[in-house]
């Protein structure tokens, strides 16, 4: 995760720019009054000395003549009268300036607003399309640090980096005209330390930069280790984990310590010595200035006003402070640029699984056909020169699978961990492409249908159900249209679930925490059994579905199971096998290959895989009994122990 946080770009690259700056093309007008009020405001910060000096050399001094500005020539020749006029005008150019500040400020975060509005929606729009197999690859914790860090950086970005950046090099692009053409000698006086303030700049970027970087990485690292320990604190306290993961914890956080400890160190001392230097320039000005004024340097041979002395000196602390604040802004916009890349990368990352250009709609009633298929999650690793890369071996998880099912059939699918059933699953829903074969649905390989209306009919109940913050019935209907509350409440009723929803405090209006923790594992189940089936799907599917759940349930399952298949093609991948021996058909699936398929009766005659399974399972049971108790089971609480 660190990698990709640590590389630290240009500051300024206009590829990125531009495609920023289309981000920005919403919303023009604001973009354009925010600009126009930063020129203005500029132009009311260079005047208020400039006032100053005009005053100064019309009013106050013995040889009024020596004001040649365009001002003064407007201004009232009664002293009085001229020094209230130049007042006035302070004024209201200060009222101005904050007019346009505000403008500038209310516009410009305005439209940042709006942009990281639009970026976060874009993002998350585009992560929803990403492929499975994509978050394989990138953990939550980065994914999340795109759509919330990243994109505030470039928020730092639009609103106070870039700005001001135009308006601070306004500023000194004004200061330096006037002050040049007022007295270019006394200004080459003033910018004398300029060499120096350029160096000890360039020292204090480097050293703020790296550390920077290494505050970036740091944080990274606090995000995924918080996000891992907090989401497996129960094993971290089962354990007594705590000091131990304390420790650990400890480490990353003074990472971040020290990383920033050696910014504030380039901080403290950045500011004051800039401040020193240009108090040198300012006395600079001063000493020769004065002299000037005088009448005592001839060597220079150009001789000033007051007015024009004391201008400078106020030009010239006002020049000095955007440089130190430009240090400051070229740090962000480089975080900023950085952060973009990242954030384009990943919106340039196109999903690798897509609806066909051209799309087939089957038009049977759901027969699935897997073609042999070969399909693999990754190539074998090689380890090379210490190094582990990605080799050219496939890492087949499924080895040519061909199997079918009927309209309306059961197929059951067993087999120990890892054989690759819920594979299966994943391939048939097109999570993942096969390498070789075919997944077809009524003669239509799913690879040329449109994914919506693939995933549409199928309603999948997974062994780890998911649900979300909401209500129960909201979890049910999951926000579709066309599923009715009364088709909620029926579906419930189906899957035996009714009468436990009914029971919590407000019924299928109870509001469920995160993922349905406050529900138990079993309720959570039927919850997603009464999802899948109140979307009334043509294929039905279930991955260990009941494997989970206490035996009360599973008989509601296996008794509500019944009606569930009724009339649909059904997938189911069970565990225990006494869930499925009514299957119309049952595949055995054994590392990666079909071992063996046939009805209950004939597998167990066959004395296979199937048969060993079974044995393992009822070696301490009679062999009736599930069968038995399953058909007398209309009134499942009076089963329930
Ligand atoms: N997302 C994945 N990335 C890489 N390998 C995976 C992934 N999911 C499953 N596998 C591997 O594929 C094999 C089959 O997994 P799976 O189909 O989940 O088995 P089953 O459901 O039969 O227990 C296992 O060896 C597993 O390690
Ligand atoms: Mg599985």
């Amino acid at each position: 995760m660190a990698s990709e946080e640590e590389v630290l770009g240009k500051a300024y690259d206009s590829r990125i720019v531009r495609r920023l700056l289309s981000y920005l093309s919403p919303y023009t007008l604001q973009v354009g009054l925010a600009m126009v009020a930063i020129v203005l405001k500029a132009g009311a910060d260079v005047l208020g000395p400039y006032l100053t000096m005009t005053a100064i050399d019309k009013y106050m001094t013995a040889n009024p003549g020596a004001s040649h500005s365009f001002l003064s020539r407007l201004l009232s020749p009664e002293p009085l009268v001229g020094i209230a006029q130049v007042s006035a005008l302070f004024l209201g150019v200060l009222l101005l300036g904050f007019l346009f500040e505000f403008t500038q400020t209310y516009m410009m975060q305005w439209t940042g607003q709006k942009v990281m509005f639009d970026l976060r929606s874009q993002l998350y729009r585009h992560l929803q399309r990403m492929d499975i197999a994509f978050f394989d690859r990138n953990p939550v914790g980065r994914l999340v640090t795109r759509v919330t860090t990243d994109v505030d950086a470039l928020n730092e970005m639009f609103t106070s980096g870039v700005v001001s950046i135009v308006e601070d090099i306004f500023v000194l692009a004004a200061i330096l005209a006037i002050m040049l053409t007022k007295n270019w000698r006394l200004a080459l006086i003033a910018f004398a330390v300029m060499p120096l303030i350029i160096f000890v700049t360039q020292v204090f970027r480097k050293a703020v930069r790296d550390s920077y970087r290494r505050i970036r990485v740091a944080i990274a690292r606090i995000n995924s280790f918080l996000q891992e320990h907090v989401s497996g604190i129960i094993v971290l306290q089962l354990f007594n984990r705590e000091s131990k993961s304390y420790k650990e914890f400890e480490a990353v956080n003074a990472q971040h310590m020290e990383a920033f400890k050696d910014a504030i160190l380039a901080y403290a001392l950045y500011y004051p010595v800039v401040e020193g230097l240009s108090s040198v320039a300012i006395a600079c000005v001063l000493w020769y200035g004065g002299h000037m004024v005088l009448g005592h340097v001839t060597v220079l041979g150009q001789l000033t006003t007051l007015g024009t002395l004391v201008a400078f000196m106020q030009y010239a602390q006002r020049f000095f402070r955007p440089i130190q604040d430009l240090s400051e802004k070229f740090n962000i916009l480089q975080s900023a640029m950085a952060a973009a890349e990242r954030v384009f990368k990943l919106l340039d990352t196109e999903p690798k699984i897509q609806s066909p250009k051209v799309e087939k709609v089957p038009a049977g009633p759901g027969r699935i056909e897997f073609d042999d298929v070969w399909f693999a999650y990754r190539h074998i690793p090689v380890e090379k020169d210490g190094k582990v890369t990605p080799g050219n071996e496939w890492d087949w998880v499924l080895r040519g699978v061909s199997f079918a099912i009927e309209p309306g059939e059961t197929v059951a699918i067993v087999g120990h961990t890892g054989a690759g059933k819920t594979t299966l699953i994943s391939l048939l829903l097109r999570f993942y492409d096969v390498q070789q074969g075919a997944v077809r649905i009524d003669g239509v390989d799913v690879r040329e249908m449109n994914l919506q209306e693939l995933r549409r009919r199928c309603g999948v109940v997974l062994q780890d159900p998911f649900l979300f913050s909401g209500t129960v019935a909201n979890n049910i209907q999951l926000g579709s249209a066309h599923v009715t509350r009364e088709a909620v409440e029926k579906a419930a009723e189906e899957v035996n679930a009714a009468d436990f929803i009914r029971s919590l405090p407000e019924g299928f209006d109870s509001l469920l925490q995160e993922r349905g923790n406050t529900l138990s594992t079993g309720q959570k189940q039927l919850v997603s059994f009464a999802r899948a089936l109140a979307h009334d799907p043509r294929i039905l599917i279930l991955d260990e579905a009941t494997s989970s759940v206490d035996t009360e349930t599973e008989f509601r399952v296996r008794d509500a199971l019944t009606r569930l298949v009724e009339g649909r093609t059904s997938l189911i991948i069970a565990h225990r096998l006494s869930t499925i021996q009514r299957a119309d058909k049952i595949i055995v699936m054994h590392k990666g290959k079909v071992r063996e398929a046939g009805t209950h009766q004939q597998l167990l005659a066959s004395k296979g895989v199937y048969w060993k399974l079974y044995q393992l399972q009822y070696k301490d049971q009679e062999l009736g009994a599930p069968v038995a108790i399953a058909q007398a089971s209309p009134q499942p609480e009076a089963q329930a122990d």
